[in-house]
Protein backbone atom coordinates (compact mmCIF):
# COMPACT_ATOMS: atom_id res chain seq x y z
CA UNK A 1 0.00 0.00 0.00
CA UNK A 2 1.53 3.42 -0.27
CA UNK A 3 1.97 5.02 2.54
CA UNK A 4 0.36 8.14 2.06
CA UNK A 5 -2.96 7.38 0.21
CA UNK A 6 -5.74 9.58 1.30
CA UNK A 7 -9.73 9.09 1.02
CA UNK A 8 -12.35 11.58 1.25
CA UNK A 9 -15.77 9.89 1.86
CA UNK A 10 -18.53 11.80 1.90
CA UNK A 11 -22.96 12.17 2.26
CA UNK A 12 -24.51 15.35 0.91
CA UNK A 13 -28.32 15.82 0.31
CA UNK A 14 -28.31 18.76 -1.43
CA UNK A 15 -24.80 19.42 -2.60
CA UNK A 16 -23.12 21.59 0.29
CA UNK A 17 -21.02 18.82 1.20
CA UNK A 18 -20.15 17.02 -1.80
CA UNK A 19 -18.75 20.76 -2.81
CA UNK A 20 -16.71 20.70 -0.52
CA UNK A 21 -15.46 17.26 -0.71
CA UNK A 22 -14.30 18.11 -4.60
CA UNK A 23 -12.25 20.92 -3.17
CA UNK A 24 -10.67 18.79 -0.70
CA UNK A 25 -10.07 16.74 -3.45
CA UNK A 26 -8.43 19.13 -5.33
CA UNK A 27 -6.51 20.66 -2.48
CA UNK A 28 -4.89 16.91 -1.43
CA UNK A 29 -5.02 15.43 -5.08
CA UNK A 30 -6.83 12.17 -3.58
CA UNK A 31 -9.07 10.00 -4.11
CA UNK A 32 -12.98 10.20 -3.15
CA UNK A 33 -16.46 8.25 -2.61
CA UNK A 34 -19.73 9.10 -2.35
CA UNK A 35 -22.07 7.62 0.89
CA UNK A 36 -25.01 6.62 -0.78
CA UNK A 37 -28.45 6.05 1.21
CA UNK A 38 -31.12 3.21 0.47
CA UNK A 39 -33.65 5.58 1.48
CA UNK A 40 -34.51 8.43 -1.03
CA UNK A 41 -33.63 11.65 0.57
CA UNK A 42 -34.37 14.12 -2.15
CA UNK A 43 -37.61 16.52 -2.09
CA UNK A 44 -39.68 18.28 0.75
CA UNK A 45 -40.85 14.20 1.36
CA UNK A 46 -36.84 12.82 2.00
CA UNK A 47 -36.51 16.16 3.90
CA UNK A 48 -39.19 15.12 6.09
CA UNK A 49 -38.61 11.79 6.62
CA UNK A 50 -34.83 12.99 7.29
CA UNK A 51 -35.62 15.15 9.68
CA UNK A 52 -38.26 12.56 11.74
CA UNK A 53 -35.51 9.50 10.98
CA UNK A 54 -32.96 12.14 12.38
CA UNK A 55 -34.79 12.65 15.43
CA UNK A 56 -35.65 9.09 15.94
CA UNK A 57 -32.12 8.07 15.06
CA UNK A 58 -33.11 5.47 13.12
CA UNK A 59 -30.82 3.15 11.29
CA UNK A 60 -30.04 3.45 7.66
CA UNK A 61 -28.98 1.28 4.88
CA UNK A 62 -26.47 2.50 2.56
CA UNK A 63 -25.22 1.40 -1.09
CA UNK A 64 -22.16 -0.98 -1.20
CA UNK A 65 -19.07 1.30 -1.91
CA UNK A 66 -16.32 0.65 -4.18
CA UNK A 67 -13.57 2.08 -1.68
CA UNK A 68 -12.10 0.43 1.30
CA UNK A 69 -10.98 2.30 4.21
CA UNK A 70 -8.47 -0.03 5.08
CA UNK A 71 -6.66 0.76 1.72
CA UNK A 72 -5.64 4.14 3.05
CA UNK A 73 -3.40 6.01 5.48
CA UNK A 74 -6.09 8.31 6.34
CA UNK A 75 -9.72 8.99 5.68
CA UNK A 76 -11.45 12.50 5.51
CA UNK A 77 -15.29 12.00 6.32
CA UNK A 78 -17.56 14.43 5.46
CA UNK A 79 -21.62 15.16 7.07
CA UNK A 80 -23.84 17.57 6.49
CA UNK A 81 -25.43 18.02 10.15
CA UNK A 82 -28.63 16.48 10.76
CA UNK A 83 -30.62 17.66 14.24
CA UNK A 84 -27.09 18.81 15.79
CA UNK A 85 -25.80 15.43 14.70
CA UNK A 86 -23.69 13.14 11.98
CA UNK A 87 -25.91 12.41 9.22
CA UNK A 88 -27.28 8.95 9.17
CA UNK A 89 -25.73 8.03 6.47
CA UNK A 90 -22.51 9.08 7.70
CA UNK A 91 -23.12 7.26 11.49
CA UNK A 92 -24.38 3.92 9.35
CA UNK A 93 -20.77 3.98 7.58
CA UNK A 94 -18.81 4.79 10.24
CA UNK A 95 -20.16 1.80 12.24
CA UNK A 96 -19.65 -0.52 9.67
CA UNK A 97 -16.02 0.47 9.32
CA UNK A 98 -14.89 1.85 12.13
CA UNK A 99 -12.08 -1.33 12.68
CA UNK A 100 -10.91 -0.17 9.14
CA UNK A 101 -10.12 3.40 9.54
CA UNK A 102 -6.13 3.80 10.52
CA UNK A 103 -6.20 7.79 10.84
CA UNK A 104 -9.04 10.41 10.58
CA UNK A 105 -10.29 14.07 9.64
CA UNK A 106 -13.62 15.16 10.08
CA UNK A 107 -15.25 17.96 8.10
CA UNK A 108 -19.12 18.76 7.70
CA UNK A 109 -21.67 21.45 6.55
CA UNK A 110 -24.46 22.90 8.52
CA UNK A 111 -27.02 25.57 8.51
CA UNK A 112 -25.37 27.23 12.02
CA UNK A 113 -25.36 24.64 14.99
CA UNK A 114 -24.08 21.60 15.77
CA UNK A 115 -20.81 20.62 14.05
CA UNK A 116 -18.88 20.53 16.92
CA UNK A 117 -21.01 17.59 18.47
CA UNK A 118 -21.12 15.66 15.13
CA UNK A 119 -17.72 15.78 15.24
CA UNK A 120 -17.54 14.62 18.79
CA UNK A 121 -19.79 11.92 17.46
CA UNK A 122 -17.41 11.03 14.53
CA UNK A 123 -14.67 10.82 17.19
CA UNK A 124 -16.47 8.87 19.13
CA UNK A 125 -18.03 6.15 17.23
CA UNK A 126 -14.65 5.93 15.35
CA UNK A 127 -12.67 5.44 18.31
CA UNK A 128 -10.52 8.15 16.09
CA UNK A 129 -9.18 11.76 17.13
CA UNK A 130 -9.80 14.30 13.78
CA UNK A 131 -6.29 14.92 12.99
CA UNK A 132 -8.01 18.28 12.04
CA UNK A 133 -11.40 19.17 11.68
CA UNK A 134 -13.28 22.05 9.01
CA UNK A 135 -16.68 23.09 9.60
CA UNK A 136 -18.36 25.70 7.28
CA UNK A 137 -21.89 26.91 7.13
CA UNK A 138 -23.83 25.96 4.06
CA UNK A 139 -24.41 29.53 2.77
CA UNK A 140 -20.71 30.21 2.92
CA UNK A 141 -20.21 27.02 0.53
CA UNK A 142 -23.03 28.31 -1.37
CA UNK A 143 -21.61 31.84 -1.92
CA UNK A 144 -18.16 29.75 -2.70
CA UNK A 145 -16.20 31.80 0.22
CA UNK A 146 -14.68 28.73 1.53
CA UNK A 147 -11.06 27.91 -0.38
CA UNK A 148 -9.16 29.67 2.57
CA UNK A 149 -10.92 27.47 5.63
CA UNK A 150 -9.66 24.17 3.13
CA UNK A 151 -6.76 25.65 2.21
CA UNK A 152 -5.92 25.59 6.07
CA UNK A 153 -7.63 22.05 6.55
CA UNK A 154 -5.89 20.20 3.67
CA UNK A 155 -2.42 21.97 5.03
CA UNK A 156 -2.99 20.78 8.60
CA UNK A 157 -3.32 17.10 7.05
CA UNK A 158 -0.43 17.56 4.37
CA UNK A 159 1.16 18.80 8.67
CA UNK A 160 -0.23 15.81 9.79
CA UNK A 161 2.25 12.22 10.33
CA UNK A 162 0.21 10.88 7.89
CA UNK A 163 0.85 13.24 5.50
CA UNK A 164 -0.94 12.99 2.27
CA UNK A 165 0.97 12.61 -1.29
CA UNK A 166 -0.24 14.97 -4.02
CA UNK A 167 -1.18 12.68 -7.21
CA UNK A 168 -0.97 14.33 -10.58
CA UNK A 169 -4.26 15.56 -11.88
CA UNK A 170 -4.32 12.17 -14.35
CA UNK A 171 -4.51 9.77 -11.43
CA UNK A 172 -7.45 11.51 -9.68
CA UNK A 173 -10.69 9.70 -9.75
CA UNK A 174 -13.45 11.76 -10.54
CA UNK A 175 -15.99 12.84 -8.24
CA UNK A 176 -19.47 10.74 -7.96
CA UNK A 177 -22.65 12.83 -8.13
C1 LIG B 1 -32.77 16.42 8.37
C2 LIG B 1 -31.92 17.66 8.47
C3 LIG B 1 -31.58 18.17 9.70
C4 LIG B 1 -30.76 19.30 9.80
N1 LIG B 1 -30.39 19.73 11.06
C5 LIG B 1 -29.53 20.78 11.15
C6 LIG B 1 -29.04 21.20 12.44
O1 LIG B 1 -29.36 20.64 13.48
N2 LIG B 1 -28.19 22.25 12.48
C7 LIG B 1 -27.79 22.91 11.36
O2 LIG B 1 -27.02 23.85 11.47
N3 LIG B 1 -28.22 22.52 10.13
C8 LIG B 1 -29.07 21.47 10.00
N4 LIG B 1 -29.49 21.07 8.76
C9 LIG B 1 -28.98 21.77 7.58
C10 LIG B 1 -27.82 21.03 6.90
O3 LIG B 1 -26.86 20.59 7.83
C11 LIG B 1 -27.11 21.94 5.90
O4 LIG B 1 -28.02 22.50 5.00
C12 LIG B 1 -26.02 21.17 5.15
O5 LIG B 1 -25.10 22.09 4.59
C13 LIG B 1 -26.58 20.31 4.03
O6 LIG B 1 -25.55 19.62 3.41
P1 LIG B 1 -25.76 18.82 2.04
O7 LIG B 1 -26.16 19.84 1.01
O8 LIG B 1 -24.43 18.23 1.76
O9 LIG B 1 -26.83 17.80 2.24
C14 LIG B 1 -30.31 19.96 8.64
C15 LIG B 1 -30.70 19.45 7.38
C16 LIG B 1 -31.47 18.32 7.29
C17 LIG B 1 -31.82 17.75 5.93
Amino acid sequence: MDPKRVLVVYYSRTGRTRTVARAIQDELGCEVDRIADKKRRGGVLGYVAAVVDAMLARPTALHPMTTDPLDYDLVVVGTPIWNASVALPVRAWLEANRDRIQHAAFFCTHGGSGSARAIRQMEALTGQPSIATLSLRSEEVRRGAFAAKVRTFASALHGSSTSPRTAPPSTRRPVPA
